[in-house]
């Protein structure tokens, strides 16, 4: 493709009417979806934008755009721009997840922020999931730790439970896909209906990714090349079953994590209870 999408004017001017005219900045621009920081003189948003050639992208941004309309604790505005589809909502200020980790895999002995971001992030994945909801692609990335708590982005393929699901769900990121997802996937049939219990597997691996700086599986042990490996082929070795990587630099919550990476869907706790678990740990 090339390059960075430029920014559709249409999209320019609606967070222009938010914040006040508004210089951009580029964040994240890949596989159909980019996104810019926008910052005027009132405020800043976040603008995402589903191009490419195929309607993918449009189509996932515009489904993601109807559930921030949908959920209660964000605001949005989208449009269209040619083929492309846009959306404004506002910037959140803070660490992701991954960020808030960083002292952990540095080795720090201060862990008190990383474990009550932790403890706060299960709590706003378990009221997403009290609401009906399941995010579908949980990620290191995916949250933020704003002053006012955690708040999660990404609903591309988020699902509200009792509506129509998408015509096809693959999993969200394949490294964090719980081994019953894996499994429904690979032998359909579509469309696939996430549960909260994957959610929670990708919430433990989160945590466990953030603490460890690896994805949670060790591929080496099982003889996988990730990179000469298939989305498709990754989700039939993880139904099989992959062992857990050997580093264990925070024993005390990488226990509580191994335990939900480790047990059937039936036997994984709720996030509320994940994050009680993790209460119970010292920092
Ligand atoms: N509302 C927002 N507030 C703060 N940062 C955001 C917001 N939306 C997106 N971002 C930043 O942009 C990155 C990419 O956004 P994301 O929605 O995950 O797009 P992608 O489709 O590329 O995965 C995020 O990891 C985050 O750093
Ligand atoms: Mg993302």
């Amino acid at each position: 493709m090339g390059g960075f999408a430029p920014c559709p004017p249409e999209a320019v001017a609606a967070a222009a009417i938010i914040c006040g005219p508004v210089s951009l900045t580029k964040i994240t621009d890949r596989r159909g979806s980019a996104v810019w920081k926008a910052v005027g003189p009132h405020c800043g948003v976040a603008i995402k934008l589903g191009h490419g050639a195929d309607s993918e992208g449009a189509e996932i941004t515009a489904r993601e755009a109807a559930t921030l309309d949908a959920l209660p604790d964000y605001t949005v505005v989208a449009g269209r721009s040619g083929a492309d589809v846009w959306y404004v909502t506002p910037w959140l200020d803070g660490p992701s997840t991954w960020d808030l980790f960083q002292p952990v895999r540095d080795g720090s002995d201060v862990r008190t922020a990383p474990l009550a971001g932790a403890v706060s992030l299960c709590r706003a994945v378990a009221d997403f999931h009290s609401a009906g909801w399941i995010h579908g692609d949980l990620q290191p990335a995916h949250s933020i730790h704003t002053a006012t708590g955690v708040r999660l982005i990404d609903f591309a393929w988020s699902w509200r439970t009792g509506t129509n699901p998408w015509r096809e769900f693959n999993g969200g990121i394949t490294h964090l896909v719980a081994p019953e997802l894996a499994e429904w996937i690979t032998t359909g049939p579509q469309p696939v209906k996430p549960a909260p219990a994957a959610d929670v597997y990708a919430l433990a691996g989160v945590l466990w990714t953030c603490t460890t700086g690896q994805w949670p599986l060790d591929y080496d042990a099982a003889g996988i090349t990730v990179k000469d490996t298939s989305p498709a082929d990754l989700r039939k070795a993880i139904t099989a079953g992959i062992p857990l990587t050997a580093a264990r630099p925070w024993p005390q919550v990488q226990t509580v994590l191994a335990d939900v990476l480790t047990a059937p869907a039936s036997d994984r706790p709720t996030a509320g209870e994940l994050a009680e678990s993790l209460m119970e740990v010292a920092p």
